[in-house]
């Protein structure tokens, strides 16, 4: 086959080097399930084959973090939330701050962007055109890009000084899952590199990775997608490192069900939106028990005692849950890992109650590649 590439505006033909990206046998790898299914249930291994990163590299970039001005991270929808959960990681383990723009709005921020400044992009596919848009804007002001992705010689990867990929296998489904918790596992292992603890980092995250397949209860999720599936409106609530699990749930939600769903921190609940429980509204409340257990339950009470069905995902079960999804406990950084699952799980379960094909949601498409 002869493939021949021209310019749309002066229809002349471009010479430019073609090279063929193989990916696995799609036959093979769907066997009567849907890719978004297979894809949450592969998440065990995701986090095992994510922790394979050159640890010179972790080490290299790790102290390029620390000697940076300003670090930014960039992104958009799953990948940005992964991001802000990377800021938690920086801030926590790092001591070093760093700042989340989303990749559509990075091009009004790069007045401040210079030879100092360490650009962390994030981005399954490679290929969204406002994080490319955003890292060309960044690179022409000096600025080092370290990338984040999924797949091997997208246009991301070209354009970045370092890349870290997320060896999860190709993410067919549109809602991203498998793609989300490798990112995260690459991010945790950049913020314990910055603390030269890679090899501790290593052995937490397969420990974690081990613990997923003990949360997947699909029953649970199944009968509980039955009964919220002509809900209109879903509430997430959490704080700390969970407030992005909060939105991750969200999004989830309402690209599959066709559903309205909010994620926000718990303590902005009262800061308005608590006008629109009413009897019987959906909240979720994402609260591990760790040091924001008490006040995200407090916020989640602010919720029930205005009619609102809570939902909790925790360790520790508690009086106000209406339904408790039940978790392992684990170190507090670690948590994101195990509390997204059954948040993805409900989001299938609801679009398969709905009669939506989970694959491919409505008006959505899997790599964005226009502004
Ligand atoms: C996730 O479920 C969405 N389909 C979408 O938000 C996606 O994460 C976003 O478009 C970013 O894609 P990327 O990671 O390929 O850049």
């Amino acid at each position: 086959m002869t493939i021949k590439i021209f310019d749309v505006g002066t229809k002349k033909e471009i010479n430019k080097k073609i090279e063929e990206v193989k990916f696995e046998e799609r036959e093979n790898y769907l066997k009567g399930e849907h890719y978004m299914l297979k894809e949450i249930l592969e998440q065990q291994e995701t986090v095992k084959k994510a922790t394979e990163q050159d640890e010179q590299k972790l080490l290299e970039t790790a102290m390029e973090i620390l000697r940076a001005k300003n670090v930014i991270f960039t992104a958009c929808g799953t990948a940005r939330y992964a991001a802000i959960i990377g800021r938690y990681l920086f801030s926590k383990i790092a001591k070093k701050f760093s700042e989340v723009i989303m990749a559509h709005e990075f091009q009004y921020f790069v007045d401040s962007v210079d030879k100092d400044t360490l650009v962390i992009a994030i981005s399954q596919s490679g290929e969204t055109a406002d994080v490319l848009e955003g890292v060309k804007k960044a690179k022409e002001n000096g600025a080092k890009i370290v990338s984040v992705t999924n797949v091997e010689n997208s246009s991301l990867d070209r354009i970045s000084d370092k890349i870290f990929f997320l060896n999860c296998g190709p993410e067919i489904a549109v809602a991203s899952t498998k793609a989300f918790t490798g990112q995260l596992v690459v991010l945790y292992l950049l913020a314990f590199a910055t603390i030269y603890k890679i090899q501790e980092g290593k052995i937490k995250l397969k420990e974690i990775g081990d613990k997923i397949k003990s949360i997947i209860d699909k029953d649970i999720l199944k009968e509980l997608s039955e009964k919220l599936k002509d809900k209109k409106d879903f509430y997430f609530i959490a704080r700390g490192i969970d407030f992005a699990i909060a939105s991750e749930g969200a999004l989830k939600l309402k690209e599959l069900s066709y559903a309205h769903a909010e994620g926000m921190p718990a303590g902005e609940l009262k800061h308005g939106t608590l006008s629109l429980i009413e009897e019987g509204t959906t909240v979720i409340a994402i609260c591990p028990k760790d040091y924001t257990y008490e006040e995200t339950l407090n916020n989640a009470l602010e919720a029930k005692s205005r009619g609102g069905f809570i939902i909790g995902v925790s360790d520790e079960g508690n009086e106000i849950f209406d339904v408790w999804i039940k978790i392992p406990k684990v170190d507090e950084i670690f948590y994101p890992l195990l509390t997204i699952i059954p948040l993805q799980l409900l989001a299938y379960y609801l679009a398969v109650a709905k009669g939506n094909n989970p694959d491919k949601p409505r008006n959505l498409a899997k790599s964005v590649t226009v502004k």
